[in-house]
């Protein structure tokens, strides 16, 4: 461990909020340990541009294998580590995923935590932890919700969420570990996985333009979502881990929009109409929807003092010129998951 230097652990690091939270981490001179999974296949495209020689002086990009279903490997990454903060965000972040793998969903996000925090616990940590929940844990309870709103999941996902942010709790006031529940609104970027739908409707939209896809198939219209910026939110995480007392915290817009408003601006960007495009499909319904989230991140404002910079029109603007530049620099990688689950 290097001295002198706050040292960081993230689970999820080759994920969309992980590769954001490690660059805003290493910026402010944190030696920050990645968890990676073991594959076949190197999955680190979104940590690649963040590479460091091992042999270089200031090597503070470390990564090591582990995997949230394996307990003693947890335990003996912390107790080499002994990070100053630990950020779980490693999960199975799929909400339509979840149904058809109910079990390997709450193995990795439920039960994953706990050992996460019994290796704490037994280690005597004085590790400060963020858990990655969610605002899918509300369901359909009215919005917009707060940390006040109850929690009526509706997926597989949510309820392991769920266990997760209430064993947070319980740890948190049984055995006094600073903890502190992110309960974080959709945020998304060019980084964003390809089969969430703000990500898959502007990589149709930059196919479509170049004529390389004719159709964009996607399920519920309707729903709606409150949609920031990635970058915004991995800056809020960081900061519940700098107060004086862990605390539970919405980071959210304020504002919701439908899928069908995302696909309007989306196409509009490049001067096509959506309604020409859009076909609807079955299979990308979900057995229970959550029709409608949005966020009052007022308690955040106040105590954190965060606040997101980016706006919704920003946000689709941002994500539909980076796929299109990807498009014409022939950096368009519609590969395996995309193409085969859509
Ligand atoms: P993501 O892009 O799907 O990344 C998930 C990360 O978790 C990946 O690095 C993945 O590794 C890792 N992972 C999966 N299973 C694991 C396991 N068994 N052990 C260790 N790591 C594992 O998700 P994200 O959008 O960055 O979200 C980060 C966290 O915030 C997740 O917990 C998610 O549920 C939560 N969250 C996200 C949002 C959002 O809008 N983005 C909102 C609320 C909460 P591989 O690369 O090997 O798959
Ligand atoms: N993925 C997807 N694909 N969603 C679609 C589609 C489609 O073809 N068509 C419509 N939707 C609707 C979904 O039914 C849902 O109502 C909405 O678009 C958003 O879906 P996702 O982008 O998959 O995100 P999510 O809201 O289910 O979950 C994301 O946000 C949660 C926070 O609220 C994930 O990032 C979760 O990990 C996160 O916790």
């Amino acid at each position: 461990m290097a001295k002198g230097k706050r040292t960081a652990l993230i689970t999820g690091i080759t994920g969309q909020d992980g590769s954001y939270l490690a660059e805003f981490l290493l910026a402010r001179g944190y030696v920050v340990y990645g968890v990676i999974r073991r594959s076949s296949t190197f999955n680190i495209d979104r940590i690649e541009h963040l590479y460091q020689d091992p042999h270089a002086r200031d090597y503070r990009l470390r990564l090591v294998y582990g995997n949230l279903t394996d307990a003693s490997r947890i335990t003996q990454l912390l107790a080499e580590i002994r990070p100053d903060e630990i950020y779980n965000l490693g999960a199975q972040s799929h909400v339509k995923v979840s149904f058809e793998q109910p079990e390997y969903t709450g193995d990795v996000d439920a039960v994953g935590v706990t050992r996460l925090l019994e290796s704490v616990r037994s280690l005597g940590l004085k590790s400060r932890i963020y858990q990655a929940c969610s605002s899918e844990m509300f369901g359909n309870a009215p919005a917009p919700q707060s940390e006040a709103t109850a929690m009526l999941p509706r997926s597989p996902y949510a309820a392991a969420k769920a266990y997760a942010f209430w064993m947070c709790r319980t740890y948190r006031e049984a055995y006094g570990l600073f903890i502190a529940n992110g309960i974080l609104f959709n945020h998304e970027s060019p980084r964003r996985g390809p089969t969430f739908v703000t990500r898959k409707i502007t990589r149709a939209v930059a196919r479509i333009k170049a004529g390389l896809q004719d159709k964009l198939y996607l399920g519920n219209l309707d729903a709606r979502r409150d949609w920031g910026y990635a970058p915004d939110y991995v800056e809020g995480m960081w900061r519940m881990l700098q107060q004086r007392q862990p605390d539970d915290f919405v980071l959210a817009t304020g504002e919701s929009h439908s899928v069908r408003e995302f696909c309007e601006l989306a196409f509009a960007r490049v001067n096509l109409d959506w309604r020409r495009y859009v076909k609807r499909d079955k299979r990308y319904l979900r057995p229970a929807e959550v029709d409608h989230l949005c966020g009052d991140a007022a308690k955040a404002r106040r105590v954190l003092g965060w606040k997101p910079r980016v706006t919704f029109t920003e946000l689709v603007n941002l994500m539909v010129d980076a796929d299109v530049e990807a498009v014409q620099a022939g950096r368009d990688d519609f590969r395996s998951e995309e193409r085969w689950f859509k």
